[in-house]
């Protein structure tokens, strides 16, 4: 569909599940080759890879922290040796966890921190420092959340990273956007992911978020791919420093639904 993807060198962090995977996934279909990264998901990412090359792909499934400028490191040096260059990094690596603020321990908010935002910069100056060292238009793609703009109770830390996502891409977009280099976040809703299996098994809580979504119904992973397959591709050229919310309406205060207010 986007056939300038065709033999585009693309890096996905967190690439072992849920939308790591689908992006992954969607990206080799339009031609690219895939670095799947996995902090400890080994058997997630081998079946990715699995996956894609079933379908004629390229994929390589490496292990890394991207918390540590050593993990980014290791994911564009595989990228280059594998697949011969850098066209596309996507960071996707995320986690949450539920705790009251007052409660929350250091630990807690450090680990949410250094993957959700750390691991964001770490991602982007690597990718950055090839784009710009090689004279070249590569684009970043961060997933962010509905959290970027909505407040969330019980998951400061979590709210608080992905604030700082939308803030951080705006500016390095900014600061690359002569080069030619483009920087944009995805901002999910409620996705039927692994990170929210649990709460979605529950038909109760499945109800109170599928009421919090205009369009009513939980999005899919191939949803998202679908859009970070368009930001890579030169169809989005135009495109810098935005968050492109794929969540139903979500962002659009459903409370208000029906004139309420
Ligand atoms: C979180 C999900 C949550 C959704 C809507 C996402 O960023 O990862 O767990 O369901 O936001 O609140």
């Amino acid at each position: 569909m986007y056939s300038d993807l065709n033999k585009k060198v693309a890096v996905v962090t967190g690439g072992s599940k849920g939308l790591g995977t689908a992006i992954a996934k969607r990206l080799s279909k339009e031609g690219a080759s895939v670095v799947i990264n996995y902090h400890s998901d080994q058997a997630g990412a081998e079946n990715a890879k699995k996956d894609i090359e079933a379908m004629g792909g390229k994929a390589v499934a490496v292990q890394a922290d991207v918390g540590t400028e050593e993990g980014v490191g290791k994911l564009l040096k595989a990228a280059v040796d594998n697949f011969g260059g850098l066209d596309i990094w996507v960071n996707d690596a995320g986690v949450e966890n539920k705790v009251n603020t007052h409660e929350m321990p250091l630990a807690d908010w450090q680990k949410v921190i250094n993957v959700n935002l750390t691991g964001v910069f770490l991602g982007s100056k690597a990718a950055l420092a090839y784009f710009v060292e090689n004279n070249h238009k590569g684009c970043i793609i961060n997933i962010s959340s509905v959290h970027e703009r909505i407040p969330w109770p019980t998951f400061a830390h979590y709210a608080a990273s992905k604030g700082g996502v939308g803030m951080f891409t705006k500016t390095i977009a900014m600061e690359y956007a002569d080069k030619g280099i483009r920087v944009n976040n995805i901002g999910p809703g409620a996705i039927n992911t692994p990170i929210n299996a649990k709460k979605f098994a529950d038909p109760e809580q499945l109800k109170r978020t599928t009421d919090m979504v205009p369009m009513k119904t939980i999005g899919e992973p191939e949803d998202v791919a679908a859009v970070a397959a368009w930001l890579a591709s030169d169809e989005s050229k135009y495109v810098t420093g935005i968050t492109l919310y794929v969540d139903g309406g979500m962002t659009l205060y459903p409370s208000f639904e029906g004139g309420n207010g």
